[in-house]
């Protein structure tokens, strides 16, 4: 069946305008779950027309096509319902992946069909741009790919072993994920980033040779590891932002590679949103990029805490909260694996009750995702005002009475002002300077970039040991008794 082409092209205009207006959307917590849904029915749109188009142009049948959609939308599915809010970062980088893997792969498989169908363009600028296109598609799109599913591998902290001896506890052995990198590993990065670029330009002198092609796929792949291996600690949100923008960049070439106009807007957008994101990362972790990238060397390993200190009881610190006229709240990833924002919102409620001026201090990369803490905050209905972000709650610390850190550890370790170590330079929010500082944690252990954090030691700081929610309820409970 012959259809005007205008026709997908419109149809790929009106979802690129969605993706726009979504992104658009998105920049106001507000507005952010319209611009959502905005881009996700732009995404169905592109990939309706898409397997339309391809139908009726005779490229793939009507099973493979019902097939496909009916696998990806119940993986889909399956993950994005039993997926726990703590395990959303680990799924964005598996999802980063697969974008940069689905681009590898059709790039390769349009390369390996022109050879198959001796469909190579003569020694020419079309030979070079769809050549390079390709290449770039490729070592782009796998670098992505692997260097993602370490990056998960690195957020989930470690994998079991499986058909290993369980444990007392029924668990099988657990083995870290490595954080290692000597500083010669720069050297091997840059000569396999050098082997891949000439590969690219000996398959344009010599197109049919397929060994060319799969040592670029090999090459690009190792690489994808090293780059991620030996960053961990507190530069991870900076590489996984990082491989979101390589997988839409990696999209854009394949766009490029294929004809598809949507797939290079919508890759270029991520490319830039990711990228931009990445700066915005950067800044926060007062790191450049290239520090991050080329000078992490791994190592550090997690400090052991010995010292001790002794807990308070909710009761003691509702007593504390009495007659306070300004309180901050400090989240940070334990309040996500606690789910304790409702509690921490009816914490609020209270103090206000009493005239208390309360507000949110929200470090950019508290937690395991950026917008972590806001997106959770907000499902508990926490006003936007009330979040206020580290540069501006920090001029105001000192005029704070109570500040109640809630499962947050590296983002208020105050050892990142002395410039070294694994925190070494990250501005953090500096809770020390309030009046009395709260902790809620279960114990004195270290947090993500696995450093000790002398403020748990100080006079001024009260520990409430236990379940970020299950404490809350009880500081709660022991206010409204008071
Ligand atoms: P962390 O430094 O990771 O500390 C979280 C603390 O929460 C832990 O020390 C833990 O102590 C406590 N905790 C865990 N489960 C808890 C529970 N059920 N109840 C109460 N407390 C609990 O958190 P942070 O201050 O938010 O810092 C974030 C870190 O993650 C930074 O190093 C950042 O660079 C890194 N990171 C961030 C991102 C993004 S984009 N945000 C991505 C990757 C990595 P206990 O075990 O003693 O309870």
């Amino acid at each position: 069946m012959m259809v005007d082409p205008v026709i997908w092209d419109v149809g790929y205009l009106v979802s690129a305008a969605m993706f726009i207006l979504g992104i658009k959307r998105l920049s106001s917590p507000r507005t952010a779950p319209q611009g959502n849904r905005l881009g996700a029915y732009g995404m169905l749109l592109a990939v309706l027309i898409t397997l339309v188009k391809m139908y009726t142009e005779g490229i793939i049948g009507y099973e493979l096509i019902i097939s496909g959609l009916a696998i990806g939308t119940l993986i889909g599915y399956v993950m994005a319902t039993r997926v726990e809010m703590t395990e959303m970062p680990e799924l964005v980088a598996l999802f980063n992946g697969f974008g940069g893997g689905a681009s590898a792969l059709v790039g390769l498989s349009e390369v390996l069909k022109r050879l198959q169908n001796s469909n190579v363009p003569e020694p020419g600028v079309e030979l070079y741009a769809t050549w390079v296109a390709i290449g770039l598609s490729g070592i782009v799109g796998w670098v992505t790919l692997t260097g993602s599913l370490m990056a998960m591998g690195k957020l989930r902290g470690g994998f079991y072993i499986p058909f290993t001896k369980k444990d007392d506890r029924g668990r099988r052995k657990w083995v870290r994920f490595p954080t290692w990198g000597p500083p010669w590993m720069n050297f091997v990065k840059g000569a396999i980033l050098l082997a891949c670029t000439s590969l690219i330009g000996l398959t344009v002198h010599d197109p049919h040779n397929y060994d060319y092609i799969y040592s670029l796929v090999i090459l690009s792949c190792i690489l994808g590891v090293l780059f991620v291996i030996p960053i961990g600690g507190a530069d991870m949100p900076v590489v996984v932002s990082l491989l979101n923008s390589m997988s839409g960049i990696a999209a854009a070439f394949t766009g490029f590679v294929i004809g598809n106009n949507v797939l290079i807007i919508a890759g270029s957008m991520v490319g830039a949103a990711g990228l931009i994101l990445t700066f915005i990362m950067c800044k926060a972790m007062n790191r450049t990029l290239i520090a991050v990238l080329f000078m992490s060397f791994g190592g550090g390993g997690r400090e052991s805490v010995t010292r001790t200190k002794v807990g308070s009881d909710p009761e003691e610190v509702a007593m504390v909260c009495d007659g306070i006229t300004k309180c901050v709240i400090v989240p940070g990833y334990g309040m996500a694996v606690s789910q304790a924002q409702h509690a921490v919102k009816e914490f609020a409620d209270l103090m206000e009750a009493q005239g208390v001026e309360v507000s949110y201090g929200i470090h950019p990369v508290a937690g395991r995702m950026p917008g972590h803490m806001n997106v959770l905050l907000a499902e508990a209905s926490v006003p936007y005002e009330q979040l206020i972000e580290m540069d501006d709650i920090n001029s105001e610390l000192t005029e704070t009475d109570v500040a109640l850190v809630i499962g947050a550890n590296d983002t208020i370790n105050p050892v990142a002002r002395s410039g070294e170590g694994p925190l070494g330079g990250m501005p953090i929010i500096d809770v020390d300077k309030a009046r009395v500082v709260v902790v809620i944690k279960r114990s004195l252990s270290v947090g993500y970039a696995g450093v000790d954090n002398d403020l748990f030691f100080e006079d001024k700081t009260m520990m409430l040991f236990g379940d970020g929610k299950k404490m809350m309820n009880e500081l709660n409970g022991a206010i409204k008794e008071l």
